[in-house]
């Protein structure tokens, strides 16, 4: 599975530890940017990871802003992209479970560094349902 990362000024600091962590773990996150401290929009990053996924260039985009709240927004204006924030440990299970998200979403300034790894791996080790919810997922994507 192909994973990319990419976070605003606000998020910068928790994708660098999120990058870092994983590397130790064998798992690559391809690195989208922003890549200094600097202000920059949300939104741009948003986007960036939307066409990413669209593009089929990754399966999975983890995301990061302040309080993850903005780039989660900007994501999810794009037609196919479910962005979830993954705002504590069930959110975490049901946006795969049921929501089947392709993007999940963190604050960089809201989160603690172990809830975010203890939230992303609880995604990555849940399934889809399918079923009921792969209807209603579609329902998203109508006009
Ligand atoms: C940037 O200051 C901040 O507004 C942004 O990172 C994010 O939290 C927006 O939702």
């Amino acid at each position: 599975m192909k994973i990319a990362i990419a976070a605003d000024h606000g998020g910068f600091a928790l994708k660098q530890q999120l990058i870092e962590h994983y590397q130790k773990k064998n798992v690559e996150l391809e690195d989208l940017g922003t890549y200094t401290p600097e202000p920059v929009d949300y939104p741009d990053y948003g986007v960036k990871m939307a066409r990413h996924i669209l593009d089929g260039r990754a399966d999975l985009g983890i995301a990061i802003c302040g309080t993850g709240v903005g780039i989660s927004m900007a994501a999810n204006r794009l037609k196919g992209i479910r962005a979830a924030l993954l705002y504590d440990d069930v959110s975490a299970q049901m946006a795969k479970k049921h929501n089947n998200a392709n993007i999940i979403a963190f604050g960089g300034r809201t989160m603690a560094f172990d809830d975010v790894v203890r939230r992303i791996d609880i995604f990555l080790q849940t399934e889809f349902e399918g079923g009921r919810h792969q209807k209603r997922i579609d329902k998203l994507d109508e006009e």
